[in-house]
């Protein structure tokens, strides 16, 4: 999510660290610091310079024109929030003691290490829990210099639980650069008396095309003439250095083709993000960063959103109603808005926004506050307008989303919403533990299956090729699949410009199957669950009118290949948590329409990724 770059060797390293973070900001962030290994004036010893500020690298810039540290060993960080809001204090590196850190990721038990930190005397200057890992490393380090700072680091990392990828320097061990990686991208680049560590090939591929990918549980200490990786159990490990052959254009998409393929693969990854720390299998529970809704007094939920997120809405609709037994009202933020809407004191309003600027969604939300509502959001960019304006905010942590049509901000607002529909269930007394239990089980099983859709790429392709010529497009599901059907649709349409209309399937003989024939490809998601039946009724109303079926089916489904055209048949997954899979196959297909007609998939006509006008 954060950029990462460090640099130890001969050259002065500020111009080489901006232009790494330079060469990452094309994901957008929010804030950006370095720190630099610097001589201080008369003194022999080398003392760590941080600079670091919100707001963009254009900012950082700015101060260094005035205080540019020198020195050989340094890193730099540009930072995508995730706790504690953009700010100048909350901006990486952290330092503490002799100890800077820049770190990508999610420290889950960060509130207890606080505490414990707190018990033993540390104070602390910012929110975010990154500062934890610069105050245990640097603790490690007082207590037994002579370890080093990899040692150190490796200790006070086997108290930290959660995805990181950390660079560390300290100014009493000025020749060496550490670095950690769990769970968050981390490459090491070989140069000639100088190495290089980041988060992305872009930010190194202009100095060496010699990399080490670090696994998970390594740590690497970076010296100038060598690069030595251990375990986190402190076992040497070897690894052999690679030539990368990408383009500097082609790494800032990891070597996907479109930043959309790219979100689309990271979508495993991501809702990991989303539920780490949040849920419980031994509580059978799930928890919301603080914010506690009481069945009890919740007497409806009112969801709005707009495009994608109000897709996720209508499935946040099902999932909350059946779950919990809560009362849930979905409406387009830009319909919401100009109908003087019912919503006071003791009403919650819940906004969903990838972006959280949506004009639309912020315009209902501060209606809904006016009027006295509590408002609450599932946001993906920490601080932003959205989130501002409600009383708490549930972040998904999907990391930025360059591609304009929405991917894996859709499949982690999902999982926001069954969290919230787990939180509610078991407070309601709708869940039991068991229950909850085995879904939180199921849930986290979801990223590895996620993996095995994408895997049916190739199929997809094919499908896309023979299918990729036709002027419309029909998508049908039922129940939670209802939405994901007008979520393919709208995936369809906006980036291959085909023109695809998503239903109802119980709707369909009410008008649409009017257009159905031979030439009109029928997308129908059709998993094995409620309504399955009924739906596959719905295809043999469409097969008599020769409509070609594609079907997004559960594998081990007996009957579905005698009616549809082609199957895609995908993991099972219990009802409330099917559609993150469905739509996984959906978002394929449009992608590789797309890339078959040779439209402009990451910024497709007329679209911008944030819609901050009416
Ligand atoms: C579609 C898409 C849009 C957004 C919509 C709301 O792929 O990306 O429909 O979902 O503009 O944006 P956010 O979620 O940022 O409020």
């Amino acid at each position: 999510m954060c950029g990462i770059v460090g640099y130890i060797g001969e050259r002065e390293c500020t111009p080489i660290l901006i232009e790494g973070l330079r060469r990452l900001e094309y994901r957008g962030y929010d804030s950006a610091g370095i720190a630099v290994l610097e001589s201080a004036a008369g003194e022999s010893s080398l003392l760590t310079r941080v600079v670091r500020c919100r707001g963009k690298l254009a900012n950082l810039e700015a101060l260094l024109t005035e205080a540019r540290p020198t020195g050989r060993v340094g890193m730099g960080h540009t930072r995508w929030a995730t706790h504690g809001r953009p700010s100048d204090e909350n901006a990486h590196p952290h330092k503490h003691g002799s100890v800077s850190v820049v770190h990508n990721g999610i420290i889950e038990n960060y509130l207890a290490l606080r505490a414990e930190l707190a018990g033993r005397g540390h104070r602390f200057s910012s929110e975010t829990d990154t500062e934890i890992v610069a105050h245990l490393i640097d603790e490690e380090l007082k207590a037994q210099p002579q370890v080093g700072l990899r040692e150190a680091t490796r200790r006070a990392l086997g108290k930290v639980q959660g995805a990181y990828a950390i660079v560390v320097l300290s100014d009493r061990t000025p020749d060496v650069l550490v670095t950690a990686k769990n769970a968050s991208p981390l490459v090491l680049g070989l140069g000639e008396g100088e190495n290089f560590v980041a988060s992305d090939v872009p930010a190194i591929l202009p100095h060496t095309k010699r990399v080490m990918f670090l696994e998970e549980g390594e740590i690497a200490e970076l010296r100038r003439d060598g690069i030595q990786v251990i375990d986190l159990a402190g076992r040497p490990v070897r690894r052999e250095p690679r030539l990368i052959e990408w383009s500097a254009v082609m790494a800032e998409k990891a070597g996907f083709k479109h930043f959309m393929l790219k979100e689309i693969h990271e979508q495993g990854r991501a809702v990991t993000d989303t539920l780490r720390g949040r849920v419980s299998i031994e509580q059978a529970d799930a928890l919301l960063d603080g914010i506690e809704l009481d069945p009890q007094t919740l007497k409806k939920l009112t969801l709005i959103a707009c495009g994608t997120s109000y897709h996720a809405g209508l499935v946040g609709k099902f999932l909350i109603e059946q779950i919990a037994r809560v009362p849930v009202e979905v409406d387009l933020a830009s319909e919401y808005r100009y109908r003087d809407p019912i919503i006071g004191p003791g009403d919650t309003l819940l906004a969903i926004s990838q972006s959280g600027e949506t004009a639309d969604t912020l315009a209902a939300v501060k209606e809904a506050k006016a009027k006295g509502a509590q408002v609450l959001c599932i946001a993906n960019v920490v601080d932003s307008s959205i989130p501002r304006a409600c009383h708490h905010a549930l972040y998904t942590h999907a990391g930025p989303e360059i591609g304009v049509a929405s991917t894996k901000a859709f499949t982690t607002q999902l999982a926001a919403l069954v969290l919230i529909a787990i939180h509610l269930g078991r407070r309601s007394g709708t869940l039991s533990s068991n229950a909850a239990a085995e879904l939180i089980r199921e849930f986290m099983a979801l990223p590895q299956k996620m993996a095995d859709i994408i895997g049916l790429a190739p199929q997809i392709q094919v499908i896309a090729r023979r299918y990729g010529h036709a002027r419309d497009f029909l998508f049908l599901g039922r129940g939670t699949q209802y939405p994901i059907a007008l979520e393919g649709a709208l995936k369809l349409k906006e980036i291959s410009y085909i023109h695809a209309e998503g239903y109802a399937a119980g709707e369909m003989k009410h008008g649409p199957i009017a257009l159905i024939d031979a030439e009109m490809p029928v997308v129908v998601v059709v998993p094995k669950g409620p309504g399955y039946e009924k739906v596959m009724s719905n295809l043999t109303e469409v097969k008599a009118r020769e409509g070609k079926i594609i079907a997004v089916a559960t594998r081990g489904d007996q009957d579905i290949g005698a009616i549809a055209d082609e199957v895609i048949l995908i993991p099972e997954a219990p009802a409330p948590l099917a559609p993150l899979l469905t739509v996984v196959p959906l978002q394929l297909l449009a992608y590789h329409i797309a890339d078959f007609k040779g439209t402009d998939i990451d910024q497709p006509r007329n679209l911008a990724k944030s819609v901050t006008v009416e």
